[in-house]
């Protein structure tokens, strides 16, 4: 498949979504800017649906608001990576940037989060201070593991304000 293929099915499955993050709807503007887009991308061909889609599954196990946050912030500078090598002298696909610009500032708390993971990710465990470090921490983690911001989570799902997702 070429890079525009992933991009289109990228896009059609996925950027009429992003309006979901907080029960709000995508702007006019910004949908019929989208469409445009869809078509520069040809995204409505049947192919589009070859393999399933990228991210839709994954959010099935994404249930809490703040859970989805994290897993959006993260899609969305996947968006913002994939428009780095689009032509953005059009103005639809300006303005649909733009606006993806815009909720990844609404989501910077939530990507620093990921980046907490993408560190991790990268610790040297066979690195024998590292090693310590970890034993030393290791009775702490599991305690809080056990309860951790427990009282806030109930409290959350006991009144869910205004989420529809
Ligand atoms: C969309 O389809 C047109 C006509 O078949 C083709 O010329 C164009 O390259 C396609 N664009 C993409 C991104 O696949």
């Amino acid at each position: 498949m070429t890079y525009q293929t992933y991009l289109f099915i990228f896009l059609s499955v996925h950027l009429s979504c992003l309006g979901c993050l907080e029960s709000t709807i995508i702007p006019f503007q910004v949908q019929s800017d989208i469409d445009k887009l869809k078509i520069d991308f040809n995204s409505s061909n049947s192919d589009v649906a070859d393999g399933g889609p990228i991210f839709t599954e994954k959010l099935k196990s994404w249930t809490e608001v703040n859970e989805r946050r994290i897993l959006f912030s993260h899609i969305i500078s996947l968006y913002l990576k994939m428009f780095e090598s689009i032509d953005t002298s059009k103005a639809h696909i300006r303005n649909v940037h733009e606006y993806l610009l815009a909720k990844k500032s609404n989501l910077a708390n939530d990507y620093k989060k990921i980046n907490d993971i993408m560190e991790l990710a990268k610790l040297p465990t066979s690195d024998l201070k590292i090693q310590r470090k970890a034993i030393n921490e290791l009775s702490p983690l599991l305690q809080k593991l056990d309860s951790p911001t427990g009282r806030s989570e109930r409290r959350r799902r006991q009144n869910p304000r205004g989420c529809k997702c």
